[in-house]
C-alpha cells in the first residue's frame, strides 16, 4: 500500500498532523524562516565569493543579527575564512515618527521600545561576536544615516544586506545609504516585504521599487521567498 493510500485510509494521521503545525507558533515559524534565509544568503554568497560586509536594518533584540554571525562561522568552516564585519542599525526605541502612509497595526513604536533591553542585546551582541567584527549604530535612522552613505562608516562592500525595519521611510533610508556598498552578488533580504496587504504603495516592497526604478543600472533578481512574508534578491548586473 503506498503512502498516500495509508494517509486517505487513516484520517487520525491527517488530524495528528494538523494538530501539529497549527500548534506551532507563528513566531517560532517566522523566525525560524529568518535564519534559514539569512543562512542561504551566508551560503550563496560564501559560495560565489562576494565579499564584504553584513548590514542589518533592524536589530531589535539581535536575534537575526547574532544568527548571522553564527551562520558565517560556519560557511568558514566549509569555503574557508573570508573577512566580514556585522554592523546593524537600530534606535532600540521603535520607528520614532511614523507618517501616515507607514501606519501599520503591527508597527507600533511601543512594541519595539518597551521590549527590548537595549544595554542586554549589545552585551549578548558582543558576547557572540568574538573572533569577529561587529558594530551597532545606535539611533533613529533620520539621525544616523539619512544624507549619508557607507562610506562615511568605512563600509565598503556588503555581501548581505538585511533589512528588517518594516516601514517604507525607514527601508528608503536604508537602501539610499547601502547604495554605493552593492556589488554584484551582494544578497538583500526583505522581511517585511509582502506586509500592508500587499499594497504595492507601501513598505519594504515600495520602497524598493523606488531604488530600482531610480538605479536602474542595478539589476536584481529574485533568489528566494522566505517567511510569511519576506522576499530575497541578488544584485546580479551593475552598468
Ligand atoms: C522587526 S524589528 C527587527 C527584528 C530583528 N531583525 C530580529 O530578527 O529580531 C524592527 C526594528 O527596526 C527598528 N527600526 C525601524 N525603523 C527605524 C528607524 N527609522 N530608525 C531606527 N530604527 C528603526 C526598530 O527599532 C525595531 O527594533
Amino acid at each position: 500500500m503506498d503512502l498516500l493510500k495509508i494517509i486517505k485510509n487513516n484520517l487520525f494521521i491527517q488530524n495528528f498532523a494538523a494538530s501539529i503545525i497549527s500548534s506551532i507558533p507563528p513566531y517560532l515559524e517566522f523566525s525560524v524562516s529568518k535564519y534559514f534565509a539569512i543562512k542561504k544568503a551566508m551560503y550563496v554568497t560564501a559560495h560565489d565569493s562576494t565579499h564584504g560586509s553584513y548590514l542589518e536594518f533592524g536589530v531589535f533584540t539581535g536575534s537575526s543579527f547574532n544568527f548571522a554571525i553564527k551562520a558565517k562561522k560556519k560557511m568558514d568552516k566549509i569555503f574557508g575564512k573570508m573577512d566580514c564585519e556585522f554592523i546593524g542599525f537600530d534606535s532600540f526605541q521603535g520607528f520614532g515618527e511614523i507618517s501616515k502612509d507607514d501606519e501599520h497595526p503591527a508597527f507600533k513604536n511601543k512594541v519595539f521600545s518597551v521590549l527590548v533591553n537595549k544595554e542586554q542585546v549589545i552585551q549578548n551582541i558582543k558576547k557572540i561576536s568574538k573572533g569577529q567584527k561587529s558594530r551597532i549604530v545606535e539611533g533613529f535612522y533620520k539621525d544616523t544615516i539619512k544624507n549619508k552613505t557607507t562610506a562615511d562608516f568605512k563600509i565598503d562592500k556588503a555581501r548581505v544586506i538585511m533589512i528588517d525595519c518594516d516601514l517604507k521611510e525607514s527601508t528608503r533610508l536604508a537602501l539610499e545609504f547601502v547604495k554605493p556598498s552593492i556589488q554584484e552578488g551582494t544578497v538583500i533580504i526583505f522581511d517585511d516585504y509582502n506586509c500592508y496587504k500587499g499594497n504595492k504603495d507601501k513598505g519594504e516592497f515600495a520602497a524598493f521599487s523606488d531604488f530600482r526604478k531610480k538605479y536602474p543600472e542595478i539589476s536584481f533578481r529574485r533568489i528566494f521567498d522566505c517567511g510569511y512574508f519576506g522576499r530575497a534578491f541578488i544584485a546580479c548586473n551593475i552598468n
